[in-house]
């Protein structure tokens, strides 16, 4: 079910008509459904069915506190790749052992905090970071659980910028290596090496990719069982695709924007890999973030001016990239509809942000109902990768945060005001 829908001609999150936000609270505002949070959560889970498994939330995608707290409510496991996520995580009330820590880079003083929190398990990235955790386990005394992230050089057909499984990219140990690293992680006493772990890629569209990663690392996992090394835990990332097209409908709005049908939703990827999985007789794993935070975002922001000049019509809204940064970063798609449709007219317009560089635009040559300035639009599906990506750039206080639960209503971040910016 979609939560942030028109009800008549008014844009809603849940039963809240999000003009009334909009005025009360200003703009720009991000505003999350609560219920659309934890519908998409426990989606996720009944997906999994009787594996035994965890949804471990990637905080990378949305890391306010609430919504947090909301999911660690939920009995979700929780994905860090720094210290910081780490205390995040922590202080939201996730349990320590529902927490596994990535990233390519780990600090020594990072590796040793997750080790005092007693955390599930380390995914690491190379034989380097096997040593620094294993030296850090030596000096404090600790046996620590960890899992082998393998790259397997298989391409997401994603944004390049987000494909992180092929050999090309900086992440996890080569394919043509896993076999090894593996015999040497399992001969290293302070190291209890319990399983393989990957992530291809994040907004990944198509299953083909995931079926081919699950492939593999059975067919690793059975490779390592016959020389002896026993693995019963498969950590398989996230990534699963969310459509930005069409996620709204209104007879208003232009119709050449088709829903965006194509992208399975997150039960089909995992009906997908699952029976392949579960033939490696381990617990499975996963580490969504997007599929759970997307949709139940929205941005919302008020138009300034609309100016023309001879070729082009520019749409000036409050929001810039320091906003929400994956148009200028990936080039990505957002629907941006109207708060209240008050016309059927529509026009071609660039929607651009008041920030002093071209890179600053929500979209080009975009079909958009007639607006002037002081209407409100709506830059949808922004729950993942919005806030947690924005920035003070050219002396901007970040926006508020709102969650709508039904027809209440609570402020999870306050706007920055100016004295922030000192
Ligand atoms: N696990 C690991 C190890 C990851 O690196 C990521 C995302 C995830 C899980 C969660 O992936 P998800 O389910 O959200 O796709 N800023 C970009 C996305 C960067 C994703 C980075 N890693 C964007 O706005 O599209």
């Amino acid at each position: 079910m979609n939560y942030i829908t028109y009800k008549e001609n008014a844009l809603t999150c849940e039963d809240i008509p999000l003009k009334e936000l909009a005025e009360e609270y200003g703009t720009p505002l991000y505003v999350y459904s609560k219920n659309q949070i934890t519908e998409n959560y426990r989606s996720l889970r009944g997906a999994l069915g009787e594996t035994n498994h965890l949804v471990c939330y990637a905080l990378k995608a949305n890391a306010n506190h609430s919504i947090l707290k909301l999911l660690a409510a939920e009995g979700a496991g929780a994905d860090v790749v720094s210290v910081g996520e780490l205390h995040l995580a922590l202080k939201a009330g996730f349990t320590q052992d529902k927490i596994v820590f990535a990233g390519v880079g780990k600090r020594e003083d990072e590796i040793e905090y997750a080790l005092k929190q007693n955390i599930f398990s380390f995914n690491v990235e190379s034989v380097a970071e096997l040593h620094t955790i294993s030296r850090a386990a030596l000096r404090m005394g600790k046996k620590t659980r960890i899992a082998l992230r393998i790259n397997p050089d298989i391409d997401a057909q994603s944004h390049p910028y987000i494909t992180t499984g092929l050999q090309s990219t900086k992440f996890g140990i080569e394919a043509s290596k896993a076999f090894e690293v593996f015999q040497y992680a399992a001969s290293l006493s302070s190291l209890e090496l319990v399983g393989i772990h990957t992530h291809i890629g994040s907004q990944i569209t198509k299953v083909e990719p995931f079926v081919a990663t699950a492939n593999y690392v059975v067919g690793l996992i059975e490779k390592l069982r016959s020389a002896g090394i026993n693995l019963t835990h498969i950590d398989f990332g996230g990534g699963f695709g969310v459509p930005y097209a069409g996620v709204v409908s209104h007879e208003a709005l232009p119709q050449g924007e088709e829903a965006d049908m194509s992208v399975p939703s997150p039960a089909e990827f995992l009906a997908a890999v699952l029976p392949i999985l579960q033939s490696a007789d381990c617990s499975i794993w996963i580490e969504p973030g997007r599929s759970i935070i997307a949709n139940a975002g929205v941005l919302i922001t008020r138009v300034i001016s609309v100016k023309e000049n001879s070729t082009k019509k520019f749409v000036i809204i409050d929001s810039g990239m320091n906003d929400l940064l994956r148009p200028s970063l990936y080039q990505a798609y957002h629907q941006i509809v109207p708060l209240s449709i008050d016309t059927y007219e529509q026009e071609k317009v660039d929607i651009v942000g008041p920030i002093c560089e071209s890179s600053d635009f929500f979209a080009h040559d975009r079909m958009l109902a007639k607006t002037n300035a002081g209407d409100y639009l709506a830059v949808l599906t922004t729950g993942a990768y919005g806030f947690v990506l924005s920035s003070n750039y050219n002396g901007r206080p970040r926006p508020a945060e709102i969650l709508v639960n039904r027809d209440r209503v609570r402020i999870i971040r306050p706007r920055q005001t100016l004295e922030d910016l000192v």
